[in-house]
């Protein structure tokens, strides 16, 4: 289906933004996502991935973060923070190695210098993946969007190394012509 298409496919289910079929359909891959009670959504807005997931587990409780604000979405925690700054959010001190599901759609503002921005997209892919490690509980989904660039391997050996059975996702719904990729892993 055309990009556009997924957009107004997104529209007329009353969902946020196109991303959520992406959602969908790498989630449907994985197995080991059973009913998450607590959710980690990094790089939340506009709201879609969160919206649907509220809709589709009522009764989990979900975190989101972006630097951006986000339009408020019942049963959603929303904290307006920098990734950067995650390990200072003090709702989620007590809440390391809870989560069953931690997301991350994060994209980083491009300069257009790729080799500022592959660096740029590293450091923030390590930084999610850090705090997947710390807030999953065992056996924990990790999800995240990366980019199809020269850091690619190195990133996917550190999700290797602290992750199993890690797999690629390129969802349907994201445009080909797009570099950008999701990993999963399971902790
Ligand atoms: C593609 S959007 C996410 C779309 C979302 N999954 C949805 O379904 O609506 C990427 C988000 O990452 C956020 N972002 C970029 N850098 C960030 C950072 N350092 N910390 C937190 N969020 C960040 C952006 O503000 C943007 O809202």
């Amino acid at each position: 289906m055309h990009a556009d298409n997924w957009a107004q496919k997104a529209k007329s289910l009353g969902y946020r933004s196109r991303a959520v079929f992406k959602l969908i359909q790498i989630t449907e891959k994985i197995k080991q996502i059973k009913n998450p009670n607590l959710i980690l959504d990094i790089g939340a807005a506009p709201g879609g991935w969160s919206h649907y997931l509220a809709n589709k587990y009522p009764s989990a409780e979900i975190f989101a973060i972006d630097i951006l604000e986000m339009e408020q979405i019942k049963g959603v925690k929303f904290i307006q923070e920098d990734l950067r700054n995650i390990e200072k959010i003090d709702q989620l001190s007590s809440l390391k190695n809870k989560f069953n599901l931690v997301i991350s759609d994060l994209a980083p503002n491009l300069s257009g210098i790729s080799s500022i921005d592959e660096e740029n997209i590293l450091e923030l892919n390590l930084l999610t993946l850090e705090g997947a490690i710390k807030f999953l509980d065992n056996n924990g989904v990790f999800i995240v969007k990366t980019f199809q660039n020269s850091n690619l391997k190195k990133f996917r050996k550190e999700m290797e190394k602290n992750l199993k059975i890690v797999q690629t996702a390129k969802p349907a719904a994201s445009k080909k012509q797009s570099k950008e990729i999701y990993l999963y892993g399971i902790k």
